[in-house]
């Protein structure tokens, strides 16, 4: 049976090179993660979290999928050593100082989510100091945290080596994500606009896809330089296009990468 870890003292016990930050609710994508990081150490840690600290919507919270028992057995299955489940008390006794995530985090993600950036670098530094992996992984899915955690970690010399995971589908295309599971069999079906927009050369064409589907509400389609998460200039190396909208409530999103040069 997986070893499951409540408390900072038995988590300081023992040592995890490759960590694996959830907020539980586990599938196929994290499960990836997982055997990615078996591949680099055969102690791979997963931190199972809901960070109240990054939802600025109480409803999202409330609503956010809670499954340990079944997380347990699916961390298992992908060969994980051990469960990190803390409380809200030993993430955030008193002292612990919120970090600013700076201008990216007002962007995009951010810019539809006051304060969601700041909420999950905190969280991340948070358990990176307790759990003092080599190597973390994070998934592709959520380019925009994945950019942020990238910067936080260079910027505050932590000796950690952030490794990126590819976004894992459904055979249809729809990216996994905790929060299909809010989606109604309409729902899902409206959802594949996202990853078949994708499918075009150009931001114009990706338009008139999406314009398709009433039932997905646009928030966002932009395409961004993968090293500043800025616009696309002469000096891009790599560009992607990033999207996120809504089909009957549920915020998703989805990106890929559009190969090199401006
Ligand atoms: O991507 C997530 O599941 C969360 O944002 C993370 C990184 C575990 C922080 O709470």
């Amino acid at each position: 049976m997986i070893e499951l870890i409540n408390s900072e003292q038995d988590l300081a016990r023992q040592n995890f090179p490759v960590f694996v930050p959830t907020m539980g609710a586990l599938h196929a994508g994290h499960q990836s993660l997982i055997k990615l990081g078996k591949s680099l150490s055969e102690s791979v840690l997963v931190s199972i979290f809901v960070n109240p600290l990054q939802f600025e919507n109480q409803d999202d919270l409330a609503k956010y999928p809670r499954s340990l028992e079944a997380d347990l057995k699916l961390a298992e299955a992908a060969g994980a050593a051990a469960v990190f489940a803390p409380t809200v008390e030993v993430i955030y006794p008193a002292e612990i100082k919120k970090i600013s995530a700076g201008a990216v985090a007002d962007l995009y993600e951010g810019a539809a989510r006051t304060g969601h950036f700041a909420g999950v670098l905190t969280v991340v530094k948070r358990l990176f100091d307790l759990t003092k992996p080599k190597f973390a992984i994070f998934g592709e899915k959520d380019f925009q945290q994945l950019f942020l955690i990238k910067k936080m970690v260079k910027e505050l010399e932590l000796p950690i080596e952030i490794i990126a995971a590819p976004i894992i589908r459904e055979p249809d295309g729809l990216a996994l994500s905790s929060r299909n599971v809010r989606l109604n069999e309409a729902d899902r079906k409206a959802a594949l606009i996202i990853s078949k927009s994708l499918q075009e050369s150009n931001l114009q064409e990706m338009h008139k896809v999406l314009a398709q589907e009433p039932g997905f509400k646009l928030d966002y389609l932009a395409e961004i330089d993968e090293q500043t998460f800025g616009p696309v200039s002469a000096n891009t190396q790599n560009k992607r296009v990033i999207i996120a909208g809504w089909v009957n409530g549920v915020r998703l999103l989805d990106n890929k990468s559009m190969g090199s040069g401006a």
